[in-house]
């Protein structure tokens, strides 16, 4: 892709990774990703703000073979999908000075062994003038690292994000206009990168709501050009405010477990509250994450597999005790072979999720009256939790 006019003197640089599928070997992307950066050009200086993930230098490098100077580049973000070729700019560029907060100097110098000379630290709402165009920088800690910064430029009314309201989401768009894929794939983002620091999200929100700006161009997937709705869609996630939802993570082995989770599903539709329910060998773990940015209640459903919860039931309620999701009741459910613990493991996986316990309903083998009545019970029981939400 070739750099994009954004406003005379603003460019939007960067590579779109079409067929990435993970993220720090971790996060899927089903929908790929872009590494963006922009270019400033004032009337005396130039700056380039962020730069790609290294395994695209070469896209970023291609893209500034006629740029002659660059007297900045910001580094919003230490982490190497925004500052991974920064070297390699820095290189081509000697005159070139790095600016970034003092935490991201540290990891700057020790992630990617850039020469401490060569950076210049900011404090937080200090301005940068490039000469018609006023850089100023505002520290947004933890959206994502501690040391991440979003950069104003003042006279365009743009509000550069970095990883704050972004989306992994490759397209060729430069634009979000009212797109709700574009939306689906920041809400996928939010659950993902953002939510385990939902208060800190909400205080970056309400610092960036001073900010006077017409577009918010993140260093992840296209430029919101109605910043309305994304803000208000942040505004949602990061509130108190949870859905008459329940989220159903679960796996079966040999059946008893998922018979009782369909029981349980039928029973909480009936009293209309809404299920989403993860298989746990074939789910996305974004669409699970997803599902848990508003759900009220989490429902995990396990077979028993050496005392404990199945594996995969493990590794999903880990996932979701890292994410710190506002849920406010938590459920277990399942069967067992002859003895199980699976209820005390899973107990002691969640100590960052400030639920209620709900009853637990296991059966030893295939699930009788007794359970299906202790799950009706436990639709009851929901239902009127919910009911006071
Ligand atoms: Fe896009 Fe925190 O990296």
């Amino acid at each position: 892709m070739k750099p994009r006019l954004i406003r005379p003197g603003v460019y939007w640089l960067g590579a779109i990774d079409w067929n990435r599928r993970l993220f720090d070997a971790l996060i899927p992307l089903p929908d790929g990703t872009s590494y963006n950066a922009y270019l400033v050009q004032g009337a005396a200086k130039t700056a380039l703000l962020d730069a790609v993930d290294p395994a695209m230098e070469d896209v970023l490098m291609h893209q500034l073979a006629g740029i002659e100077r660059i007297d900045y580049v910001v580094s919003q973000h230490a982490e190497q999908d925004h500052s991974g070729a920064i070297p390699t700019v820095l290189a081509k560029y000697p005159q070139a000075t790095v600016v970034c907060t003092p935490k991201a100097k540290d990891l700057l110098v020790d992630h990617l062994g850039i020469a401490p000379e060569r950076i210049q630290t900011v404090e937080d709402g200090e301005t940068l003038d490039l000469g018609g165009k006023t850089l100023r920088f505002l520290y947004t800690p933890w959206v994502h690292w501690p040391e991440t910064m979003v950069t104003h430029l003042v006279e365009d009314r743009i509000l550069f994000s970095c990883d704050f309201f972004g989306s992994h989401v490759a397209t060729s768009n430069l634009y979000a206009g009212d797109d709700p894929y574009i939306n689906e794939a920041a809400k996928r983002y939010y659950a993902e990168i953002m939510m385990p620091f939902r208060k800190m999200v909400q205080r970056n929100l309400e610092k960036v709501r001073g900010v006077e700006f017409d577009l918010i161009a993140p260093s992840h997937g296209p430029i919101y050009d109605h910043p309305v709705d994304i803000l208000a869609a942040y505004e949602d996630w990061v509130s108190d405010r949870v859905s008459n939802s329940v989220v159903l993570p679960y796996i079966s082995m040999h059946g008893s477990t998922k018979k009782m989770v369909d029981y349980l599903v039928a029973a909480l539709a009936e009293r209309g509250v809404s299920v989403q329910l993860f298989e746990l060998t074939t789910t996305d773990i974004g669409k699970l994450a997803m599902a848990l940015v508003d759900a009220a209640t989490i429902v995990i459903g396990t077979p028993t597999v050496h005392g404990g919860p199945h594996p995969n039931v493990f590794s999903a309620t880990h996932l979701a005790n890292a994410l710190r999701p506002k849920l406010k009741y938590a459920a277990i459910i399942g069967s067992y072979g002859w003895g199980t613990r699976a209820v005390e493991r899973i107990a002691e996986l969640i100590p960052n999720l400030k639920v209620e316990l709900l009853d637990t309903v296991l059966c030893k083998g295939l699930p009788n009256a007794e359970t299906f009545a202790a799950l009706e019970a436990l639709g009851d029981t929901i239902q009127a939790k919910h009911a006071t939400l």
